[in-house]
């Protein structure tokens, strides 16, 4: 797991109102590392996703990418910068074609639109998308949008990717695929950062996991180390924490 430290979120909180979403969460990702993030619902999972992509201001706390400090950046510099996320609610251009979202999206990267068409179309042959490029987005089912909100992502060209829940509602065949997907894509260089609630996911894919908890880090560590840990089988994955070892 060698690499340095590409992301360095410090003593990060965030309050909506009356909800502490993010109390104080310090984590750190190194470059090239499979990290999952996993916790119970509105344990500050997409909020701090929301703080490292700029789309959430914290109240306190530091975000800092390849040793630059990008706390209260706007999410287009960030994405400049070098990293991309999905959204936990996919929302592709319904009525553009699967090419066009994606050419939409390389476009912030690309100087002309025929580079931007030429990364757009090796972006969706790396997803498996490559023969669904002409068909509206709104026609695909849900494992193609998944795939396709992913090849928008990489079509920024990202050194760090941020992935919420990309597996949520595909059936355990389509999570292989996606599994292998992201194998390669790691294995190209680009960092990936999870949340999940399908463990299946996780489980023979990340390297470490981390536990969020009423916006707290409760755990980290090694995904068989977590299984086991009385804290977070007690406050989250009770009889599912088999399911963060299958493979
Ligand atoms: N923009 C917002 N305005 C008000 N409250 C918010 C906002 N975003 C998040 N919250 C609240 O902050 C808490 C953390 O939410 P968050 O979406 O980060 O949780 P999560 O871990 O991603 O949950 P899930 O697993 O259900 O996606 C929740 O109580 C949520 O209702
Ligand atoms: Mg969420």
């Amino acid at each position: 797991m060698g690499g340095r430290e590409i992301l360095v979120v410090e003593n990060v909180w965030k309050r909506f109102g009356g909800i502490v979403a993010l109390a104080g969460v310090s984590i750190e990702v190194r470059e090239g590392e499979r990290l999952a993030i996993i916790g119970p619902n509105g344990s500050g999972k997409t909020t701090l996703f929301n703080v490292i992509t700029g789309y959430v201001k914290p109240d306190r706390g530091r975000v800092s990418f390849d040793g630059q400090d990008i706390t209260g950046k706007k999410p287009h510099q960030i994405a400049r910068l070098g990293i991309a996320r999905t959204f936990q609610i996919v929302k592709p251009f319904a009525n553009l074609t699967v090419e066009e979202n994606v050419v939409v999206a390389a476009l912030s990267r690309n100087r002309s639109v025929e580079e931007a068409r030429r990364h757009a179309l090796h972006v969706l042959e790396l997803v498996g998308l490559y023969d669904k490029r002409n068909v509206r987005a709104a026609m695909l089912n849900l494992a193609e949008k998944k795939r396709l909100e992913l090849a928008k992502a990489l079509a920024l060209n990202p050194r760090l990717l941020l992935l919420d829940e990309v597996a949520a509602g595909l059936r355990p065949s389509e999570i292989k695929e996606l599994k292998k997907l992201l194998y390669k894509i790691n294995s190209e260089g680009v960092t990936i950062v999870m949340v999940e609630h399908v463990l299946r996911a996780v489980s023979g894919f990340a390297e470490r996991v981390v536990v969020l908890h009423h916006g707290s880090k409760l755990a980290e560590g090694r995904p068989e180390d977590i299984a086991k840990d009385p804290r977070v089988v007690d406050a989250y994955l009770g009889s599912l924490a088999s399911q963060l070892l299958e493979v």
